[in-house]
C-alpha cells in the first residue's frame, strides 16, 4: 500500500501584472505517492514552473493547500518557515543549474549539508559517495564553468540530493542536453530514488523523458487537462505523444 507523501487539493495561483490579473494555476488537485516518479507536460504558460514554485514554498497560493505528509501548515510559506521546510522536504534542480560558479564541484554539491550544520567529517564522506553516484570524482576540485552541460546537470542533481529529500522537484532537467546525456541524467535519478525511496515530480516537454515515469499530468490554462498511468509496454511513447499533441492544438 503506498503512502500519499504530498497532497495538492485545489491550488491556485492568480498573479497581480501591469496588464491585470494572470491566473496562474486554477483549482488543482492530485496527490503524489512516496517513491512515485509523476511527469507534468503541458503547453508553455499552463502552469508548470508556478506549481512547482508553489509546492517549494518560493511562492504563496493564492487559494488551495498543499499538504505535506498529510500536515498542512499555512505558514509554510512565510520565512523564515519556508527555508526550513525546503531544507527539510524539497530539492530543488532548475534547467538553468543554478550552480555557484565560484565555488567547485565539490563545494556546489557540499552546500546544502553546510547551510544543515552538518559535521565536516560527514560533508566529506557524503559528498564522496555523490561524486562516485554522478561520476564526476575527477572533476571535484573544477569550477562549474570548465564542466559539459550534462556535467553541471549532474552536480546540479548531487546538490538537490545531497540531503536525502523526501520530494525533488526538477523543471525541464534535460531540457538542455542531448538524447544520451540526457538518458544518462535520467539513469542517475532512478538510482537515487530507488536509494532512497524519493518522490519526484518533473516538469518536461519531452515525451521520450516521460516514459521514465509511472504516471503523467497535462496541463493546459492552469487546469490538469488529461492524465496517463505509464506501464512497462513500449506503447507508452506514442500514447504520450498522442495526447500531448492533443494539448497544445487545444485552443488557450
Ligand atoms: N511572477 C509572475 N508574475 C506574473 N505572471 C507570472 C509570473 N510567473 C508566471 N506568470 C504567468 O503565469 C502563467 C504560467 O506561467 P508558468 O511559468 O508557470 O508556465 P509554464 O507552464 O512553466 O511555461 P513554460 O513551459 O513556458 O516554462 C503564465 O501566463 C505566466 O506569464
Ligand atoms: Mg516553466
Amino acid at each position: 500500500m503506498s503512502k500519499t507523501i504530498l497532497s495538492i487539493e485545489d491550488l491556485s495561483k492568480t498573479y497581480q501584472t501591469a496588464g491585470g490579473l494572470v491566473s496562474a494555476l486554477d483549482h488543482v488537485s492530485f496527490q503524489l505517492q512516496e517513491g512515485e516518479l509523476l511527469a507534468v507536460m503541458g503547453t508553455s504558460g499552463s502552469g508548470k514552473s508556478t506549481l512547482l514554485n508553489l509546492i517549494g514554498a518560493m511562492d504563496e497560493p493564492t487559494t488551495g493547500v498543499i499538504k505535506v505528509n498529510g500536515i498542512y501548515d499555512k505558514t509554510m510559506f512565510k520565512e523564515p518557515k519556508a527555508t526550513i521546510y525546503r531544507r527539510e522536504n524539497i530539492g530543488f534542480i532548475f534547467q538553468s543549474f543554478n550552480l555557484l560558479k565560484d565555488l567547485s564541484v565539490e563545494e556546489n554539491i557540499a552546500l546544502p549539508l553546510i547551510l544543515k550544520g552538518e559535521k565536516d567529517g560527514v560533508v566529506k564522506e557524503k559528498v564522496s559517495k555523490m561524486l562516485k553516484i554522478i561520476g564526476l570524482e575527477e572533476w571535484r576540485t573544477h569550477r562549474p564553468v570548465e564542466l559539459s552541460g550534462g556535467q553541471q546537470q549532474r552536480v546540479a542533481i548531487g546538490r538537490a540530493l545531497i540531503t536525502s529529500p523526501p520530494i525533488i522537484l526538477a523543471d525541464e532537467l534535460t531540457g538542455n542536453l542531448d538524447f544520451n546525456t540526457s538518458t544518462d541524467i535520467l539513469q542517475t535519478l532512478l538510482k537515487m530514488k530507488e536509494a532512497f525511496n524519493q518522490s519526484i515530480i518533473i516538469v518536461t516537454h519531452d515525451p521520450s523523458v516521460a516514459t521514465y515515469a509511472d504516471r503523467v499530468l497535462f496541463f493546459h490554462d492552469g487546469k490538469i487537462v488529461d492524465e496517463y498511468t505509464c506501464t512497462e509496454e513500449t506503447e507508452d511513447m506514442n500514447a504520450i505523444l498522442q495526447k500531448f499533441q492533443r494539448i497544445l492544438e487545444r485552443p488557450a
